[in-house]
């Protein structure tokens, strides 16, 4: 039977993290298993017996195959693989125990084959009869420990004052196995000061001077074999004298058949191996990551092409099975939301951490170019901060539902260079009617290199059926090298959302009128944090932070939305522009209309740091704006719960707030806060948190 990947995913995963944390325990002294050849040369379950423990060389098979079935010589206990067959520990993932040291409940963690409690006082277990479990003492105490998760919850310890023998005390475990050779691994998961830890299985030293150090996970692991019945287990520290400071702590017991690796090993491993389609088939999305699906094809005829084979070296069989088991266990699940998690990493339907910072989502009919099929989608344009602060271009992702976005491209590309806009097909057809000139200015304000394109916002012109995209866009000028010094808005349109948006050009904008106090009068015209709002009657403002980021400034569009609605020079006070809160140093604008009333988010001015949040009323764009304060409720640290504001969008009669939680070190995984917003009876906004909502 193809078992597919529940059978054994969850012993995988085990099997994997013990590897792995062998590796990196290391250290101990006996005969250590799972690293190259040391684990193939020791005895494995099947061999012939011997006397117990003790390092080993591989005997002669049993029996032909991996299969184990004879097992010959043994005269107490029958064999592993005369009891069980292959199929049925490679199920087990070969796990006889997995033993929660200290655990008095059950946890609900995996248990091993013979076991069905996390631990228990020696005895018959309740679910296989199996006898196994510690050794009660007076001196041990289990204890939880909040810090630790599964196998790192519980541990035993010594009690405080407890007599301490330094030959006796220790804690003591006996399992029920049938003969064969095991992998023992130990795991300490310290909370005292570094310390060393002795093993003993079947009297034999396994595992000497341990070194543990405080709050560090250590593995440790090794083989035994068994031909009584019961593998006896014993840790302690026989150097703890009189310091009880060098007490020993003992956190989980792995106890795992060891195979034989061989050819026939490896098909039977291949054949309970199903191959899952990676396709969620009600959604048509991705089931794993490209990534982890790739690397577990590549395992997979890799085993096969070995399975062929039948002469390789024990070794290789091992590495390629336990690397097929790793790709499979590594097979990376792409996470299907129904909820919105603030804060929390968010992924597309290819499993890739959505770019689309200082954004704007909003619902649009688009007609997808690939099939031609018309529908009505969420639409999501932000900052792609993948290569750093905005160096790759504006990104649109789209959606059904809110909570899973799927990745549209680049829909405005940055450029790399002045010559790829004479060379690169994308560049060449899309600036075909550009001249030279005009395509130096593309290069200089969409230079990969150094300019900053950042918050962009998409709208919809009725009258023209064009979209456009407007930003704030930056970078250095001629007469400046900082990166914020052109503080210009800048504009590109396209006949579809998808893109290629063709830039049109970067622009300084209206100015403080000669009556009113200019609060930067030494660079006019600024434009920084921006943001689109398309009223009722279609007019259309650009909002945006300037005066050196001191006053916000509101200014009416053209009909085309693709420049002012009047030039600097020729605007009118009050008309085609207003100037808000000179001086208040506010930025991150959202503007929205909520019954007839208009509502202004912002956030201060502290770079990537978050700040408190403030809200203005109106009853018209260019109206006068009543301060209404902070609509956080129960933000403490008054950092508007760790975001910057982008956008605020109306869902049926809802309206989520959409910020932008900054990660200054590393702009790429900066997180996005989306919270829903209440409305009291007179229309007072309030956004409370929480770690998890979903749409009413
Ligand atoms: C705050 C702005 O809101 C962001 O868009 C960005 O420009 C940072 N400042 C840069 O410090």
């Amino acid at each position: 039977m193809r078992s597919g990947k529940s059978t054994y995913g969850l012993a995988m995963l085990m099997a994997a993290a013990m590897l792995a944390g062998c590796a990196a325990g290391g250290g101990g002294a006996g005969n250590q298993a799972g690293g190259g050849t040391e684990a193939s040369g020791a005895a494995r379950a099947g061999d012939e017996a011997k006397a117990s423990g003790g390092d080993q060389p591989g005997g002669e098979e049993a029996s032909g195959g991996s299969g184990r079935e004879s097992s010959r010589g043994s005269e107490t206990a029958p064999y592993l693989w005369d009891v069980h067959t292959t199929q049925e520990l490679m199920a087990a993932d070969y796990l006889m125990y997995r033993v929660n040291c200290g655990a008095a409940e059950d946890t609900g963690g995996e248990t091993g084959l013979y076991q069905t409690a996390d631990d228990q006082p020696y005895g018959a277990d309740a679910g296989t009869g199996k006898q196994w479990g510690y050794r009660p003492a007076d001196y041990m105490e289990a204890v939880e420990d909040d810090t630790g998760e599964d196998l790192t919850r519980y541990r035993w310890e010594i009690a405080e004052g407890a007599e301490y023998d330094p030959e006796q005390t220790g804690f003591y475990y006996d399992f029920e196995v049938p003969g064969g050779t095991y992998e023992v691994t130990l795991g300490f998961y310290n909370p005292f000061s570094a310390r060393t830890v002795t093993a003993v299985a079947e009297d034999q030293t396994v595992m000497e001077d341990q070194k543990i150090l405080k709050y560090k996970l250590t593995e440790n692991a090794f083989y035994t074999t068994v031909t009584d019945g019961s593998l006896q287990l014993k840790v302690y520290n026989p150097d703890r004298g009189k310091d009880a400071m060098k007490d020993p702590v003992l956190s989980y017991i792995l106890v795992r058949a060891v195979p034989e690796y061989t050819a026939d090993l490896l098909k039977q491993l291949l054949e309970q191996t199903e191959i899952p389609e990676n396709v969620i088939p009600d959604r048509q999305t991705m089931r794993y990551t490209a990534g982890s699906y790739e690397a577990f094809s590549e395992q997979y005829q890799a085993a096969e092409a070995l399975a062929q084979k039948e002469d390789a070296p024990e070794e290789e069989y091992r590495k390629q099975y336990m690397a097929l088991k790793d790709a499979y266990d590594g097979l990376e699940e792409i996470k299907v939301y129904d909820s919105f998690l603030p804060g929390k990493k968010w992924t597309d339907d290819e499993g890739n951490l959505i770019q689309a910072h200082g954004g704007q989502v909003q619902r649009l009919t688009v007609t997808d170019p690939a099939t031609g099929q018309t529908s009505e989608k969420w639409w999501w344009v932000g900052e792609d901060k993948t290569n750093g602060s905005s160096r790759s271009g504006i990104c649109a992702y789209s959606s059904d539902d809110l909570y899973n976005w799927h990745y549209e491209g680049i829909v405005m590309r940055n450029v790399e260079s002045r010559a790829q806009l004479d060379e690169e097909e994308y560049f060449t057809s899309l600036y075909a009617d550009y001249t030279p000139e005009q395509k130096d200015n593309v290069f200089t304000c969409l230079d990969a290199g150094s300019a900053i394109i950042e918050r962009p916002k998409l709208i919809y012109n009725e009258k023209t059926g064009m979209y456009v995209l407007w930003f704030h866009a930056d970078g250095p000028t001629e007469t400046s090298d900082s990166s914020y010094a052109a503080a210009s808005a800048g504009v590109a349109v396209c006949d579809t959302p998808y893109g290629p948006f063709q830039f049109i050009d970067r622009y300084r904008l209206n100015t403080c009128p000669p009556d009113q106090e200019d609060k930067y009068p030494e660079s006019r015209g600024m434009a920084r944090d921006m943001n689109l709002f398309v009223d009722a009657d279609g007019t259309a403002y650009i909002i945006y932070s300037s005066e050196e980021n001191l006053t916000l400034y509101i200014s009416k569009l053209n009909d085309e939305y693709t420049y002012l609605a009047v030039p600097p020079e020729q605007a009118v006070y009050g008309r085609d522009y207003i100037r808000l809160f000179p001086g208040a140093q506010r930025e991150a604008p959202a503007l929205f209309v909520r019954d007839g009333g208009y509502y202004l988010m912002t956030s201060g001015c502290t770079g990537w740091a978050p700040n408190q949040a403030r809200y203005y009323r109106a009853d018209s764009v260019l109206g006068e704006w009543e301060n209404c304060g902070d609509p956080c409720v129960g933000d403490d640290n008054h950092t508007t719960f760790e975001s910057q504001s982008t956008c605020i969008f109306q869902v049926g009669d809802d309206y989520i707030y959409m910020g932008d939680r900054w990660n200054s070190e590393d702009l790429k995984n900066s997180r996005y806060i989306w919270l829903p917003i209440e409305f009291d009876e007179a229309g007072n906004m309030s956004i409370s948190y929480t770690d998890e909502w979903k749409l009413p």
